[in-house]
């Protein structure tokens, strides 16, 4: 064994030396990651390997069709409600009660800060909401939240609407579609709309391909080769700045005031009263952030909608009576307004239960910022915690029969406890894109009811690969038949 080591040369002897003593501190990890809570009360879940963690079964969870989740899930099974984990080099603790919930999203005692991984920093742009400091992100939410008032919500129903109802009309009766890639368009299209005006041609197409690509450059591995996705995702990130810039100088240019989207609000001084006007760079990281931030999460939720309707009869038909009643009484406008989604209280409901059964973001991140105890586990500083939204929608002592489809639970208001639904977040991070993504959904659902019966063509369940939300892998396959043609 020996005369092998000396034959093999200096730099193998390290690296034996290194494997060695990192195969000694594997062992003693090991022995202090029993969940023993008596002597160390940290949280039970293995380290994994040294250096490398349990990366790779992330990755693998990543790239499989039972989704990134399944990583979580399987060690939910294996150490219960808190775990610990390392990925990517950090330690990860997932937690999954809504008591913690409370603690880890109020923030409370400012022990926790909401912080993405450089990579992620890169292709949103480090003046990012998602990525801001806490001091920054305060500012920068305030102003953006500026832009989702009433006023512009009402802007979205009436240029969504028509939109709708073009792209609906197009699908052959009888056909097949696949509802995640028409949620996708629309969505795509809603959101440039709202933010930019804009409605069609190579600048919507190119920003729609671009878009896609730093989406899946997020979860990738962050090497800088010409044929890897992350350094795709950076130079889609590239041409998309320059596509703002061009349609901001435009926007200077042509000095109209008549333009009534998000970006004619963050150029408009006269909006910003009291607060500093954003800087461009910041214009358009934020404008490509809410693009990322809202399609592709309401498009999937657009399509686990339409799959668990289609799946459940009782309440299909519960909301085509609401949406025909809907219908009859709006008959004699063109379009849908605001207020008739205030009519449609029934699918509302069908609209949260389906984003709780969905979970969409499953999990949310902190970073902690001083050792603090959850779930009587020692939490340290420095350590990730990551608050399993998922289990909460589907823990049978949070919500009765938490896999069965039922928008009725949500009939009586009390019916669940608090931080117990949590698809868009709460507290200070809470999404800022709630009403309008609501109003996505109300919207497409309400046309979808009363220009089609759909039958879903596969009921397969399993997630996209590689995807950054929870995306049906099938894209939700249905069979489209006109209504007028039924009748
Ligand atoms: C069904 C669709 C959507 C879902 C399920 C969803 C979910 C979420 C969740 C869970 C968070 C908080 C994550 C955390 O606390 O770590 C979030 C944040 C955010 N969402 Fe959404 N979202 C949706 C649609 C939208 C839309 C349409 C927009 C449009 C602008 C948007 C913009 C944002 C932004 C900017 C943030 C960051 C807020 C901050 O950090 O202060 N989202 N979203």
């Amino acid at each position: 064994m020996f005369e092998v080591l000396q034959d093999v040369g200096p730099y193998c002897l390290c690296l034996y030396a290194v494997l060695g003593v990192g195969a000694m501190a594997f062992v003693m990890r090991q022995f202090q990651q029993q969940p023993n809570r008596e002597s160390s009360n940290i949280p039970p879940g293995s380290l994994g390997l040294p250096f490398i963690g349990e990366t790779f079964h992330f990755m693998a969870s990543i790239n499989s069709h039972k989704g990134f989740y399944d990583f979580v899930r399987l060690r939910t099974l294996r150490y219960g409600n808190c775990f610990k984990t390392n990925i990517f080099g950090e330690t990860h603790v997932f937690v999954r009660s809504t008591a913690s919930a409370k603690t880890i999203l109020n923030n409370e005692m400012g022990r926790f800060s909401k912080r993405y991984i450089k990579s992620i920093a890169e292709l949103v742009g480090n003046r990012s909401l998602l990525c801001a400091s806490p001091h920054h992100h305060k500012l920068l939410r305030a102003r953006l939240l500026n832009l989702f008032s009433s006023n512009s919500l009402s802007l979205l129903v009436k240029h969504l609407d028509p939109l709708i109802v073009d792209a609906l009309s197009a699908w052959e009766d009888g056909g097949t579609v696949i509802v995640l890639h028409e949620a996708l368009k629309i969505t795509l299209k809603a959101m440039c709309k709202m933010l930019l005006s804009l409605e069609s041609g190579a600048e919507l197409e190119s920003l729609q391909e671009d878009v896609s690509q730093v989406c899946k450059a997020m979860l990738a591995f962050p090497f800088r080769f010409p044929w890897t996705p992350f350094y795709k995702g950076l130079q889609a990130r590239k041409r998309i700045m320059s596509t703002l810039e061009k349609i901001i100088s435009r926007r200077r240019r042509s000095l109209d005031p008549n333009f009534e989207d998000f970006l004619q609000s963050l150029l408009d001084n006269s909006c910003w009263e009291g607060m500093n006007r954003l800087t461009d760079a910041e214009i358009q990281d934020n404008i490509l952030t809410m693009i990322i931030a809202g399609q592709d999460t309401t498009a999937s939720a657009i399509t686990w909608m339409v799959k668990y309707l289609g799946e459940n009869e009782e309440a299909l038909d519960a909301i085509k009576a609401e949406a025909e009643q809907l219908a009859d009484k709006t008959s004699k406008n063109p379009f849908l307004t605001l207020d008739d989604l205030n009519e449609m209280p029934y699918a509302s409901k069908v609209v949260k239960e389906s984003l709780r059964m969905a979970s969409v973001v499953p999990w949310f991140p902190r970073l902690v910022l001083e050792d603090c105890e959850i779930e009587g586990y020692k939490i340290k500083k420095g350590w990730n915690v990551n608050i399993d939204a998922r289990s909460i929608h589907l823990d049978p002592r949070v919500y009765n029969e938490p896999h069965k489809f039922n928008p009725w639970r949500f009939d009586d208001e009390q019916c669940c406890k608090p931080y117990s639904f949590l698809a868009f977040g709460m507290g200070a991070r809470t999404c800022l894109g709630i009403n309008m993504a609501k109003a996505m959904m109300l919207v497409f659902l309400h046309r979808l009811l009363t220009t089609y019966k759909w039958k879903v063509m596969d009921s397969d369940s399993t997630t996209e690969k590689w995807a950054l939300f929870s995306r049906l892998r099938s894209g939700c396959p249905v069979k489209v038949t006109r209504i007028t043609n039924i009748e």
